[in-house]
Parts: structure tokens; sequence; C-alpha cells
């Protein structure tokens, strides 16, 4: 009774068509949430996701629903990530879930991910229910957008239930809908427990709390559990759902979307996309689980205070827990001393890893400039991966040098096409088709290297778009390609930290500007520092940071001691994300000066 009474469904769509703001009304309609309690972007729990008005992590709640047919119904919705970047968490919510529903901004229409969702919804089975948001927007048209949903992702537009989640309109008729057309989970309760993670979170005082769908049997406290990739076992402690809130319950069972905790302390033992059994038991098979994310760049992070070493690998197996597309190994640099090579999905990954590191863990890091894997076939016949530009072997040892290239889709308005395509070109990509999706719309698919896709493509494509132009992209696999090396001196000092890979072509142009930044990011000093651009022997670009030798507080008058105590302040936390390489004072933003183009 309790599976038939149960709906379980991710909110899916391409970034701000307003899924976050979409959860918070189902929450405040089913009183999850009085409305005293009640605070924008609900789900976003993370500072950092509410500052930037971003999902960045899958989030799963249990509401209750007073249908029409007067039953109380239990849903599990799952809030997902938009960004390109967090697809993984998307497809993990989905092998949850028996429904999508799919957000479509009524202004926007139908962009890059809201397809690429559809695709990854359709993967798993699940019944797509679309739904038009934000018709309160002078700008809407539901009509026009219903005819997309038709002719672009090839669902029933007359379907679509229209919702303003800004104002709440709408939203019972979605509910009674998922009601209706979202399949009850089936699962048989008598065999042995299996149960899907698609989530987990480290917790000091419960331990790894793990985010489970159960697919067959029950999970109880006093279980004995079996994480079946691993082969540990445990005895469970506690389970429960989230409402937000986490909540304990007796009982989980196939259906559920809940949490288990089992004083699992050893972070190693637990696997985003295992299954967990009873020890006692166990099911044969394990569940199909997930499929392996490969980083598409890479970076190096290192502790600004060496002595953090130890903390910040502790850091990053806690944030790997949560954050199953994280990778990381130890790394040296003559530079920066130890720190760790880290793989991520995309710079925003990056960018959200770096400062979760130094908000959850209190460290202070530098992380170098992003590098895609470069595939390079040496004289020898050997080949070599390499992610971090100063491990590129000397010239005279390379045959050939690949990297790697993405199918890249965009999504664009036909007047726009020109400007894509003269982009697309001058980042080297290679055409391969166009598709009309409708008679306004076409699909642009190009091939692309991924390295000119993580500097500035996505900014340069929306600039040149002025907003219209969405995108998808995929790994597509190496192609070779006429690289080189570039090295950058300081105080005549090679920083390996510093070197990066460029096209031949454009290779002078951006030795040229990088040498440019430099010298405005670094600060003066007292004594003149040049900066060189290399490539081996050759130097190709060059320039000075002027001398500077004065105090800045010696002006201050010395009456005033509480002026002097500000600014020394100012100037001490300026100095954080600092590190002297060699003689030079280099702050954070010199390593990232590698992705400005212009
Ligand atoms: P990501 O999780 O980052 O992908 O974004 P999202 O899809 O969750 O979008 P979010 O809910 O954060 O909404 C994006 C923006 O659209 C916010 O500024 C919302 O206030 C606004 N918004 C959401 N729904 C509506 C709506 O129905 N009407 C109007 N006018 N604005 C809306």
């Amino acid at each position: 009774d309790r599976q038939q009474h149960t709906r379980n469904f991710s909110i899916v769509a391409h970034i701000d068509h307003g899924k976050s703001t979409l959860a918070d009304r189902i929450l405040e309609l089913t009183d999850t949430v009085s409305k005293r309690e009640m605070k924008n972007q609900l789900l976003d729990s993370m500072d950092l996701e509410r500052e930037r008005g971003i999902t960045i992590k899958l989030n799963a709640v249990e509401l209750h629903y007073q249908a029409k047919d007067g039953e109380t119904y239990i849903f599990h919705l799952i809030d997902t990530p938009g960004h390109v970047d967090f697809t993984y968490e998307v497809s993990r919510s989905l092998a949850a879930c028996e429904g999508a529903v799919l957000v479509v901004d009524a202004a926007q229409g139908v962009e890059a991910q809201t397809l690429a969702n559809v695709y990854l919804a359709l993967d798993d089975d699940l019944e797509i229910l679309p739904v038009i948001n934000k018709i309160d927007l002078p700008s809407a048209q539901p009509e026009v957008v219903k005819q997309e949903i038709e002719d672009v992702i090839g669902l029933d537009g007359d379907d679509a239930v229209c919702t303003s989640a800004k104002t709440g309109m709408g939203v019972d008729e979605l509910l009674e809908k998922i009601v209706q057309e979202v399949p009850a989970p089936s699962g048989d309760l008598e065999a042995p427990l299996k149960a899907l993670i698609f989530d987990s979170i480290y917790d000091d005082y419960r331990g790894v709390v793990l985010s489970v769908r159960v697919v067959d049997g029950t999970v109880k406290a006093g279980d004995r559990i079996k994480l079946m990739n691993s082969g540990a076992e445990y005895e469970v402690t506690e389970v429960g759902v989230n409402s937000p809130k986490p909540l304990k319950r007796d009982i989980l069972i196939a259906g559920d979307v809940g949490y288990i905790t089992a004083s699992i302390k050893d972070i190693q033992d637990t696997r985003v996309g295992d299954t967990v059994t009873n020890a006692d038991h166990p099911t044969d098979k394990p569940l199909a689980g997930y499929r392996e994310m490969n980083p598409m760049v890479y970076a190096g992070l290192y502790p600004t205070d060496n002595a953090k070493y130890n903390d910040l690998r502790e850091a990053l197996e806690k944030l790997q827990l949560n954050d199953a597309a994280l990778e990381f190994e130890p790394e040296t640099s003559q530079a920066l001393g130890f720190g760790f090579r880290c793989g991520f999905l995309g710079l925003l990954h990056m960018d959200v890893i770096q400062e979760r590191l130094e908000r959850e863990f209190n460290m202070d890091l530098i992380t170098t400039a992003p590098s895609v894997t470069y595939d390079v076939e040496l004289t020898n016949g050997e080949h070599k991966q390499v992610s971090n530009p100063s491990e590129m072997p000397e010239v005279s040892a390379i045959r050939e040098i690949n990297e790697p290239v993405v199918k890249a889709t965009i999504m664009v308005p036909n007047d726009y096409v020109g400007p894509v395509m003269e982009l697309c070109q001058r980042k080297r990509g290679v055409f391969d088709t166009m598709e009309y999706l409708d008679d306004s719309r076409v699909n642009v698919i190009y091939h692309i290297p991924l390295s000119e896709i993580i500097f500035d493509f996505f900014d340069k494509l929306k600039s040149g778009t002025r907003g219209y132009a969405s995108l998808d992209y995929e790994l597509d696999g190496y192609r070779p390609s006429d690289l080189v090396k570039i090295d950058i001196l300081l105080n005549s000092d090679k920083v390996d930290a510093l070197s990066f890979i460029s096209h031949r072509q454009f290779a002078q142009e951006r030795a040229r500007v990088i040498t440019r930044k430099l010298k405005d990011i670094i600060p003066r000093q007292n004594f003149e520092i040049p900066i060189q651009a290399a490539i081996g022997a050759k130097i190709i670009s060059r320039t000075n940071i002027k001398a500077y030798r004065k105090d800045v507080t010696a002006r201050i008058h010395t009456g005033d001691p509480d002026r002097r105590a500000k600014l020394l302040d100012k100037q001490k936390r300026g100095k954080k994300r600092m590190k002297a390489v060699g003689t030079v004072e280099v702050p954070q933003a010199a390593f990232m000066a590698v992705l400005k183009t212009d």
C-alpha cells in the first residue's frame, strides 16, 4: 500500500529555468516547511549555492501530498543542478526515480541542456512530465514553447503544465499530474535488500551518511549491511528520510528514498553507485551502478602553507565522498611544493571544489591553471598521458601530441548561426552537421578541442549570440595537433606551475597576453622582476615589473595607530593566497592568467 502511494521524481532543466524555485513552491504547498521556515532555494543547502544562485548538488526530500482523490501520497523529490559540469549529479538522481519533471522556461524555450536531460531521462526509462515555467513573465510564450516541446523533444506539448514557480500558479495541477502519471515504484519487499547509493556525505558525528534508493527488500536499525563493492560490513544505526531535516524512521522499504547511517568511518569503503545489501541475506547480483566519470580538466591544488599538506589530503578525501567525480593524486612542484593533481568535470566544478575546501575545511589554497590531458606519442613509440604541462617531454622526444576533442552541440536561433560558426572555426572547430529543429532553431554540431572549450568559449558564445545560444558537449576522442609548451620565467627562474600548452599558431599571441597579465597581477617588489615566456630555450615575449620600495604604512601619520593597524591588517589579508616562488611573491590570480586569451 505504501508503495502504491509513493512517487519518486527528479526536477531537471536547463540552467536557470526555475527548478529550485519550483521545488520551493512544492515544499510550501505540501506544508513540508512552514511559512516561517521558508527561505528561497531551500534545497540549495550550501551557502555557496545560495550566493551563486545555482544548484551544485542533488538534494532529496520526502513530502506528503493530499491529492484530490482524498488519498495522501509520499513524494520523494530530487532537485538537480542545471550546469553542464554537474550532469553527473543529474544522472545519479534520475536512477533513483520513476519520473522526471522537465522544466522549460516560457521565455527561453527549449535549450541544449533541456534536450540533454530528456535523453538522460529516456535512458532510465522515466516518465517525463513537461512543465512550462515562468508564465508570469511578460515575455512568456507558452504556445511557442508547447510547439518546441513537440517538435524538438517529441513530447505532446498539450500535456505540458503551465506554472509560475514565482507566484505558485499551476503548481497544484502539477502535483496532481505527478500522482496520476509517475508510476509507483515496484520492487519486492520480501527479496534480499538491494539499495542504490546515489550520494553520500561525511558527518563528524554520524560518520558517512548514505543517500539510498531502496530497490528491493527492507532495511532498519540493527540490520547488518554489506557494501557490495568493497565487501565491508556494518551494523545500521539509523535509517530515515530528509524532510528536509533528517527524520528518523523505523524502516525503509523497496521504493523508498532515504538515508542509512552505520557509524561508517572509513571513507574508502563507500562509493556512490555501489549497492547496499543485507549481510545475512545478501543478494547475489549488485545493481548496475553508474558509469565511471572521467575528469575533463586537471589542476594542481597546493596549500599556501606547506605544513597543511596532510590537512588538504584529509579534506579532499572527505569531499570526494560527497563528490564522486573528484579525483586527486599527490604531485610536487618546484615552485609550489607538495600538493595534489586534481581532476574536475569542468571549470565551474573546479571553482566549486576550491571554494568548498576553503569554506568547509578552512584551507588556504593556490590552484594552478587547469589543463586537459594530452596523449603524447614518443619517438620510441610509447604513449604518455600528460595532464600537467610542466611534465610535457622534450620536443626531441615527441613524435606527436594528441589532444582531447569534444562533440559540441550548440542550439541557436537561425539568425545567429553565422557568428556561432565563426566562433567555432576560430576555436579550431571542425564542422560536423547542422540540424533544423523547427522553423526558428538549429542545432549546430562541431568537433572542438576541449582546451578551447574550457578557456572562454562559453562566454564568447553567449556574447556573440546575445545570450540566445546554449551549449552541451561530450568527449569525443583525440586528434593530433601542432602544440607547444610555453614556459614562464620570473626573475630568470622557470616557474613550473605557470607552464602551459598552446597551439603553435597562437603561441606568440598567448605569450604576449600572459606576460602582460602577469605584470599587472604580480605586485611590485623591492627589485625589478623580468617576466619572460619561452618555448624551449627561445624567449618569445618579455616584460618587466618595476621595483617598488615604499612601505605603504610609512606615509601614515604615526599618531593614528588605528588606521595603521587597519591598513596592516588589510595588507595581511591581501597576502592570503600568495605563494613565495623563489624570491617573488606570486598571488593566486597569476596562476589563472593563462585562462585569459585577450
Ligand atoms: P540551477 O539550479 O542553477 O540550474 O537553476 P534553477 O533551474 O534551479 O533556477 P532557479 O530556481 O534558481 O531560478 C532561476 C531564476 O529564475 C531565479 O532568479 C528565480 O527567481 C527565477 N524564477 C524561477 N521561477 C520563476 C517564475 O516562475 N517566474 C519568474 N518571473 N521568475 C522565476
